[in-house]
């Protein structure tokens, strides 16, 4: 009953190069996925939830019977997955156990500045940083992953990554499937190349930085899950620094979008392709039949992700990789059928923007400047609307992250956008020459002194400089010099 798996380009199918020594043999999955462990917490008695984190070296069996040097929070390799509620507090004991700085950033997260984790709070080799904050945003996969200045391609590529859950009232009475690791499923994909002794490779990275040949999930390669349930919830992260994938399933069968980077969408989409560039999340509902394989890969980007030929090729963007068997049982427990309504989102209105504001992206830079640690771009006013345009002006690959908000898109070259673009989003991908016009709303003021990020989140172009600075301020506040080049506490 097995989707014949000859059709199948297997797994470490780079068009132009030919499989790593090391990588798994085509179109075999040998090892049941790993799901990252529920982070350990206690509630104290004023209702904070602590969680404790260390990142540090380890060793992996990412192939299938190689060793492999690998850094992870809590073992060796990626992270426990943080679950928390909306309106909890919670608080964290992070240790820094590598032997130079990291950080931890909560990316999609709405967090205070100081604590927000990017390069202004680096976590240096045996200190401890201890981040606290309340969440309030609706219910998502948000992820966690180091942001120290100029490593953080390296960082997340040595196993650096994990998930944080939220939560809510609606998430919670959805009916989608919700019992994690069993019909609610994270993966966490990243591809990697390995020299012919089984370490991670880390040499010539193309322009969008290490493009690998092999897809890890969860950590590992040539995964497959068994399914157990007639409908499988997949919450899918881009963990990787350069390689955008363009989801499918081998039959190209439909799957369903329910959410996307800041929680569900009004209304699910039905797919059967969906590009997600790196640091993207996407929430897909696929229907499985009894004893019927059927493996979720990367397969060439329609329309080339709006690259040209050669841009294409050189990018990832025409490989086929596999990411994950889906192993289903003879027999299924039955699911619901995901729900034709699934959350209201209030849409922001443009009409009441007080700022616009332009990115142009070029050359590792925006705006024709490169980050500076000492300087802030601007500042949007707490409790305000703004509209944003952001323009790849390159002919590579580029995408556009925002902490502290989540944003919508209001247009792409003044059309509405794509069904899996209503929702929130922290992050897009912007193809060459297109206008992409994004509403983003400041809210609650935190820290006047401390800046957020805005950047490409091809890590190898935002640790090249392809990001910038901005302060959320108080009303009629004006722009104070921070202080420059310090730790915020
Ligand atoms: Cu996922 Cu500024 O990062
Ligand atoms: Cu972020
Ligand atoms: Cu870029």
């Amino acid at each position: 009953a097995a989707v014949p798996l000859a059709a199948s380009a297997g797994c470490v199918v780079a068009q132009s190069s030919p499989p790593a020594p090391g990588a798994a043999p085509s179109g075999k999955f040998t090892r049941t996925l790993p799901i990252p462990p529920l982070a350990d917490s206690a509630v104290d008695a004023a209702g904070t939830r602590h969680f404790a984190l260390t990142a540090g070296t380890g060793s992996s069996e990412v192939l299938a019977g190689r060793t492999t040097a690998t850094w992870g929070f809590n073992g060796s390799m990626l992270g426990p997955t943080i679950r928390a509620r909306r309106g909890e507090t919670v608080a964290f004991a992070i240790d820094n156990a590598l032997s130079e700085p990291t950080s931890v950033h909560w990316h999609g997260m709405h967090v205070p500045a100081r604590y927000d984790g990017g390069p202004h709070q680096a976590i240096e080799p045996g200190a401890r940083w201890e981040p606290t904050w309340t969440v309030n945003q609706p219910g998502a996969t948000l992820w966690y992953h180091p942001h120290p200045h100029g490593s953080t391609e390296k960082h997340v590529y040595r196993g650096l990554a994990g998930l944080f859950l939220v939560d809510d009232d609606v998430t919670d009475a959805i009916d989608l499937p919700k019992d994690y690791g069993v019909d609610d499923i994270p993966l966490i994909v990243q591809d990697k190349r390995f020299t012919s002794d089984g370490a991670l490779d880390e040499s010539d990275p193309t322009d969008v930085g290490l493009l690998g040949d092999t897809v890890v999930t969860n950590g590992i390669a040539g995964a497959y899950l068994p399914v157990t349930t007639e409908l499988v919830r997949l919450r899918i992260l881009n963990g990787s620094g350069g390689r955008t994938y363009n989801l499918a399933f081998s039959d190209d069968r439909e799957f369903r979008l329910v959410a996307t980077d800041g929680g569900l969408l009004s209304a699910p989409a039905a797919l059967r392709r969906l590009l997600l560039s790196p640091g993207e999340r996407a929430e897909i509902v696929v229907a499985v039949r009894g004893g019927s394989d059927v493996v979720l890969r990367s397969v060439p980007a329609d329309d080339r992700g709006g690259l040209d030929r050669t841009a294409a090729t050189q990018f990832g963007f025409t490989d086929t990789l596999d990411i994950l068997e889906l192993r289903p049982e003879r027999t299924l427990a039955p699911s619901t059928a995901v729900p034709s309504v699934l959350a209201p989102i209030a849409r922001l209105d443009p009409a009441t923007a007080v700022a616009e504001r332009d990115f142009e992206l070029q050359w590792f830079m925006i705006n024709g400047a490169q980050m500076d640690m000492n300087r802030i771009d601007f500042s949007p006013t707490v409790d305000t609307t703004e509209i944003w345009t952001v323009r790849n002006a390159d002919n590579w690959p580029h995408n556009f992250h925002v902490h502290d908000v989540q944003f919508q898109v209001l247009d792409i070259d003044g059309s509405p956008p794509p069904a899996h673009l209503t929702g929130w989003k922290d992050t897009v991908y912007a193809p060459p020459g297109r206008r992409i016009r994004l509403a983003l709303r400041f809210t609650e003021y935190t820290d006047p002194a401390v800046p957020y990020m805005f950047h490409c989140h091809l890590l190898l172009h935002e640790d090249q400089g392809m990001m910038g600075q901005f302060l959320v301020l108080e009303p009629g506040a004006s722009l104070r010099p921070m202080r420059m080049g310090t730790s915020a506490p």
